[in-house]
């Protein structure tokens, strides 16, 4: 049975796994995309991150690639409906300026309408924090796409708990929108940006999280072992300091895919499902098989013995 969180105290309701989008267009071709997509509903997923600024890091792409893909899916499916759609703004400079000045947010929102073919954004992220516009003006921004019908619910990534902090309490004092849904790194391997302040804000205050790098890029999958595993993926390049210092984890995990029968992609997904805070981590995946791999994670119960196994590894 699939089984769905709320999204702290919005409306919204997902199952406890996230499509990352950042794949649509850079390490997934439009047609994998399509039958990825199509497949992720099929097995029961609700949710799909993405960004206006995915994916101008490829060379030759300006940003806007994995949005586009996604309204094309939804035009050809009709599926609009049947999910939650996230996407951010924030990184990618254009129309309005820059980061999250007002002008700019009201611009970069028109735009991801028109690439997503939508007339609305179920939560809109501010992609990282902006020291260089008042928090109140960011609220003010948001305000207006919510009122306008264009926006459901906010949410912030990669704020500090100082700022998170500073901004709902705006939202209180003022009546502006506040951030429902935070997204933050967060894996087996990456903990420290999280737990502690944050983790504590978000409990307290109900905030939803959907943490990325679910996979930490693919290392939690057991895949990289050894620096030859490196050639397998465009990510690998990344993995050299995990393999030199954190196989410890891989350990950990292996033992209780043996216990479980579960694969390392879904014990790291099922790690993070079940911290306090946590409503549904994101994670990507490049073909049928990794999606049908990761989608096993929702119906996937650790006990608590081995929950503590892999945090204390
Ligand atoms: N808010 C932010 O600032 C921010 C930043 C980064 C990412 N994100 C979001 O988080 C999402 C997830 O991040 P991510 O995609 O970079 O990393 P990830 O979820 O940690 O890693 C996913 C990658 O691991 C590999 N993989 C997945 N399942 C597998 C399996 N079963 N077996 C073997 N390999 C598997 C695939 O890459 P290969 O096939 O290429 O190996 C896949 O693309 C993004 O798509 C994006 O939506 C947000």
């Amino acid at each position: 049975m699939t089984r769905k969180r709320r999204l702290g105290a919005t409306d919204l309701e997902t199952v406890p796994l996230v499509f990352g989008g950042n794949v649509f267009g850079w390490t997934a071709d439009k047609a994998t995309s399509f039958a990825l997509l199509d497949r992720f509903v099929e097995r029961g997923g609700t949710m799909i991150d993405t960004a206006d600024v995915y994916s101008a890091w490829v060379d030759g792409h300006r940003g806007g690639e994995s949005e586009t893909i996604i309204g094309e899916w939804l035009e050809r499916s009709g599926k609009r409906d049947a999910v939650i759609l996230a996407t951010k703004v924030g990184m990618l400079p254009g129309e309005g300026g820059d980061k999250l000045a007002p002008a700019r947010i009201a611009a970069a929102c028109e735009a991801s309408l028109r690439r997503l073919g939508t007339d609305r954004i179920d939560v809109y992220f501010a992609h990282q924090d902006d020291p260089d516009t008042p928090q109140e003006a960011v609220l003010e921004a948001f305000g207006r796409l919510v009122e306008a019908g264009k926006v459901r619910v906010i949410g912030a990534s990669n704020f500090h708990a100082a700022r998170l902090k500073s901004a709902l309490d705006i939202a209180r004092e003022t009546g502006l929108p506040h951030y429902h849904v935070l997204e933050p790194e967060y894996n087996l391997v990456s903990r420290s940006t999280f737990e502690g302040e944050l983790q504590d804000l978000c409990v307290d205050h109900n905030i939803a999280v959907t943490p990325y790098y679910g996979l930490a890029s693919g290392f939690l999958t057991g895949k990289y072992r050894s620096k030859e595993d490196m050639k397998q993926s465009v990510r690998g390049g990344r993995m050299g300091e995990l393999i030199e210092t954190r196989m410890g984890v891989i350990e950990a995990m292996d033992a209780i895919a043996e216990e479980t029968g579960a694969s390392l992609a879904q014990i790291a997904l099922a790690w993070l499902a079940a911290q306090p805070g946590v409503t549904a981590p994101i994670a990507s995946a490049t073909s049928i098989a990794q999606l049908d791999d990761i989608m096993g994670t929702i119906d996937l119960d650790l006990s608590s013995e081995q929950l503590d196994r892999l945090t204390a590894a």
